[in-house]
This record gives C-alpha cells, structure tokens and sequence, in this order.
C-alpha cells in the first residue's frame, strides 16, 4: 500500500530493490509495450478502439453499484451518438438513462472498493444491456484490436494503468496479444503488488506469461538497543530457539531503551509529542517483547533477561549520536528485515509475527528521524557533522554484519535473509538512507 511517509517509502522501496533480483530474473522489460493513453479523467479506456462483432450507434460503459450500495451510477465512458438511429429519440434516451441491471462486472483488480459495471449498447431503437463478463466477450468477439485485449485483461482482473508505461501497455504478438498489467497477490501481511505480462489469445484467453513483484510492504524485529546493554548469547535447544531467545531479550532492552530516551528528551526539553512517542515505543517493545518470548519457547529457547548498566544522562550531541546509529540505522533497518522475514519465514506463525513487529518498527524508526530533525539545529556544525560521521560508521557495521554467514535454519524457519539477500538489504539501504537522510524527518 502506498504510503506518503519517506520512512515507508525508503523501507519499501529498499525491500523491492533487493528482491528484485530473487523473484524477478532479470525483470519484465516495459518498454517493448505501447503505452495506453488515458481517456477523460485518468482512466483506462475501454470503448475506444474496441472492435465489436456488430457496429453499434452508441456504447456506453456505466459504472452502476459498489457492493455496499453506495455508489451512484455514473457513465465512465461512451462513444458514439446516443440514439442517433433511433426512430422514436427520446423513448430510445429514457430507456438508456434508466439502463441498470442486479448483476455487472468488475474491470480490473479490487481490493477494497469494487464496483460492478454494465456496457449499454445502442443500435437503432434497440437498447441492449450487457451485465457479465461472458456478455461482453461476446459483444467485442474475437481480440483482434489492442483494445479488446485490454479489455479481456480487464475482465480477467488486472488492472491495465493508462499512462504509466511501467505498468500498463499492450502490444501485438503474432495474432494475439501481449497485455502489461498489475493486481496485488495479497493484501494482508504482506501487501504486494505484481507486475505481469499476460498473453491474450484470440478467443479472448488469458494467461501469465511472466511476473514480477513490485511492491510489497510488511511490517520487522529488533528494536532499539539502549547504552549500556551487557553482550548476552540466546540460548536453545535448537538455532532458531536460540535465535528467538535472543531476540526476546534485545527486545526487552528496548524497553528500557525507550524509557530512558523518553527521560532524556525530557532532560533536554524535546516537545512533548517527541516524549509521548518515545513512551508508546516502549509500551510496543513490552509486547514484542513477550511474542519473542513465545516464539523462543516454540523452538525450544531459552529466554534470559537483558542486563543494562545504567548510564549518566547524556549530552545533547550524545544523545543524537545514539538516535543517529540505534534509531536511525538500526532500528529502520530492523524493520526491514523484519518485512523480510514477515514474507520468507516457513513458520506462518513467525511470518505473523514480524509482519506486525515490522510495523511497529517502522513507527519506531520514523520516531527517530523526528528526533534527528529536533536535534540538529540544537547542535553546532562541528557537532552535526560527528552525528553524521557516527551513521555512517554504523551504516558500514550494517553492511559489514551482512557479509556474515547465516545459519540455513534461520534463514528457513525464521525467514532471515541469507548472505546474498542481506548483502543486498545493507547495500541498498545504506545508499537509499545517504540519499535520503536530508528529507526524512516527517
Ligand atoms: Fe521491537
Ligand atoms: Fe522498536
């Protein structure tokens, strides 16, 4: 789902960056397909060029009920001259104007607003109502028009954009047709859109011929690690216990974390909407917390508090270092692989649960770019330029981590990107947070 948040828009772009590669081969190349240009108000057009069995006066598609009711009926689109033949007009224009049906059907993918349509033709006196998907494939016949390809793409459930070249286009292949188009592949935990090529026959067939995620958002992870956390190995019975172990613990140190940052921006009079976040982090890092916990007990590890040695409250340029590394670098790359893992753990349960930790993460990683823009204009220039020294250096700890081997079950059971994957995730993400870090603050 689109998000106007850089913070969001950096994640996911980031995780489609690096998946690309996995799931894409080299990736569909768009610009082999003829773009489609939009008809009145943006949309795709359905009518024009369309090359129907029986030539008509009129053709008007009217979009007539969503399934809540709400909709009011409305014409998308029309061509032709409406009753131009008709013998007796103005019985021919009621009989149009009052066109509707219970049935319709739907062009293009839906996810949550779906209206029905119906496609009102118009020859002479007659006015004819098409209101299912096998009506209208009659009514254009064979697909030997882009248009008709189009629109049994259309019927079919994608959605062909007009345009948007990289998501929308059609061109011919021999005597059929390829159509670019899109739909979302899920729409919960993850959301993720699919770019396709699809082949439409002449008989009005369609089929994938090659797909491409483009888009996908899941929540991630391992919060905020505060000052002063004692190194502690998870243990387990197995890896992945072991694993889940550990992050229980971090998580639980991310409670502290946000307790003591809270107290901080207080000490340093941050606004009060700055603290009230700060303090909502840490209420999510309870319940990360204990899901963490739950999922080590699963897996067979064995959970052991963190231990914190608590520290004098810090400078200002000290407390933005900090938020600069564990905020800004870490717990915004927390959430990234934390929307990995919610997409590639086996265990649907550990995909459920780092969709929604994700989430949570991501709040906390836009809290910390708030904080960043606070604090800067607070610091001298020589300060500001150690808290973008301190990132940087944490930026290349990321990618140096991310060289590291993975154990296989990890990357199976817990959904963790292996070598190659977290090579990718680090790489892309450093370059997208240098080139992003100036506007990320909202
Ligand atoms: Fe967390
Ligand atoms: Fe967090």
């Amino acid at each position: 789902m689109a998000s106007s948040n850089p913070i969001d828009k950096i994640l996911l772009r980031v995780l489609s960056l690096s998946l690309a590669p996995l799931v894409g081969g080299c990736g569909i190349d768009t610009s082999v397909f003829e773009p489609i240009p939009c008809a009145s108000e943006g949309r795709t057009p359905y009518l024009a060029g369309a090359e129907p069995v029986a030539p008509a006066d009129y053709m008007e598609l009217r979009m007539i009920a969503s399934p809540s009711g709400a909709t009011t009926p409305s014409a998308l689109e029309s061509v032709g001259e409406k009753c131009s033949g008709a013998a007796d007009r103005p019985a021919c224009e009621e009989e149009i104007a009052a066109a509707t049906s219970t049935k319709g059907f739907r062009l293009g993918d839906c996810v949550d607003y779906c209206p029905d349509h119906i496609l009102i033709i118009n020859t002479g006196d007659e006015v004819t109502v098409l209101d299912t998907p096998d009506a209208v494939r009659a009514w254009f016949g064979p697909v030997d028009a882009p248009a008709d390809a189009v629109l049994a793409a259309s019927l079919a459930g994608y959605t062909v954009r007009c345009s948007k070249p990289d998501e929308g286009g059609v061109r011919p292949d021999g005597d059929a047709y390829e159509v670019l188009a899109t739909r979302y592949t899920a729409t919960c935990a993850p959301i993720e859109r699919t770019l396709y090529v699809l082949g439409v026959d002449a008989g009005g067939d369609v089929h994938e011929l090659e797909t491409e995620v483009i888009e996908s958002e899941s929540g991630a992870c391992v919060g905020r690690r505060p000052a002063g956390l004692l190194r502690a190995a998870g243990r387990g019975a197995t890896p992945v216990g072991a694993y889940f172990a550990n992050v229980a613990r971090l998580e639980a140190a991310s409670v502290w974390a946000f307790d003591v940052l809270g107290r901080e921006l207080v000490h340093h009079g941050a606004p009060r909407p700055l603290v009230e976040r700060a303090r909502a982090a840490g209420r999510d890092e309870v319940r990360h917390a204990r899901v963490m916990r739950r999922l080590a007990a699963r897996y067979g590890g064995r959970w052991q508090p963190p231990r914190v040695e608590p520290r004098p409250v810090p400078s200002l340029e000290e407390l933005a270092i900090d938020n600069a590394t564990e905020g800004c670098v870490r717990e915004t790359y927390g959430a990234l692989v934390g929307m990995w893992q919610g997409r590639f753990a086996r265990d649907p349960l550990v995909r459920r649960v780092m969709t929604r930790v994700a989430r949570d993460e991501a709040r906390h990683a836009k809290l910390s770019w708030a904080i960043d823009v606070w604090v800067r204009p607070r610091l001298s220039a020589a300060e500001r330029r150690r808290v973008d020294e301190a990132r940087r250096e944490a930026l290349s700890a990321l990618e140096e981590e991310a060289r590291r081997e993975v154990d296989p079950a990890l990357v199976v059971h817990a959904g963790m990107p292996g070598r190659e994957a977290a090579r990718r995730l680090s790489r892309n993400f450093a370059e997208a947070i240098v080139a992003g870090a100036a506007g990320v603050g909202a």
